[in-house]
C-alpha cells in the first residue's frame, strides 16, 4: 500500500497579504532579531509568540563560545514562555532573521530541534501552532500547526 503525506501552507509576496495581527506579529520579530546574541554566525534570528491571552513574548538565538551550548531563537522564546507563562498555550508564532551584510528576503524555516520542540509544546498544550516564516522583507509562509514541519515527530504519546 501506497500513502501520502502533504499539507497545505498559504503563500503572500509580502507581509501585506497577512491579518494585521499576523502582520504585528511578524513585526514583533523582525524586531526581536535585535537582541540576538550571535557574534559567531552573524546570524541574527528572532522569534515572537502570540499567547492565548493574546499578549506577545519575543525570543532570539544565544549563542556560546562553545558553539553547541548556544541555542535557536524558537527554543529560547519556547522555553520562555514555558517557564513565564506555563497556563498559557501559543496561538501563533512568527520568526525572521537578519544576516549581518547579507539579504534577508525569503522565510527561513526551524531546525530539527526546534520543530521537535514545537512539536512538544503543541502537544503539550493540545493546540496547533501557527507558524509565520518570512525574511526582513519578501515571501511569507504561513503554516496551520508546527506538526506539518516534522511529520511522523515523537509526541511522547507512547511514554504515558
Ligand atoms: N538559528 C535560529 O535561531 N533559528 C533557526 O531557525 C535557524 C538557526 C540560529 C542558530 C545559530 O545561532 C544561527 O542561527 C546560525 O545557525
Amino acid at each position: 500500500m501506497h500513502t501520502k503525506f502533504e499539507f497545505e501552507y498559504e503563500l503572500f509576496d509580502d507581509i501585506n497579504g497577512l491579518s494585521i495581527s499576523d502582520q504585528h506579529l511578524l513585526e514583533k520579530a523582525k524586531e526581536a532579531t535585535k537582541s540576538a546574541y550571535a557574534p559567531y554566525s552573524n546570524f541574527y534570528v528572532g522569534a515572537a509568540a502570540l499567547l492565548s491571552n493574546d499578549q506577545i513574548v519575543i525570543g532570539s538565538n544565544q549563542e556560546s563560545a562553545s558553539f553547541p551550548v548556544g541555542i535557536c531563537a524558537e527554543r529560547t522564546l519556547l522555553n520562555s514562555v514555558g517557564s513565564q507563562f506555563p497556563t498559557l498555550s501559543i496561538k501563533t508564532m512568527a520568526i525572521s532573521y537578519q544576516p549581518l551584510g547579507k539579504d534577508s528576503n525569503e522565510p527561513i524555516s526551524p531546525c530539527g530541534m526546534c520543530r521537535q520542540s514545537l512539536l512538544d509544546y503543541e502537544h503539550r498544550y493540545g493546540s496547533p501552532i501557527k507558524i509565520i516564516l518570512s525574511g526582513m522583507s519578501g515571501n511569507v509562509m504561513v503554516l496551520k500547526s508546527a506538526s506539518n514541519l516534522l511529520p511522523f515527530g515523537f509526541d511522547g504519546t507512547i511514554l504515558k
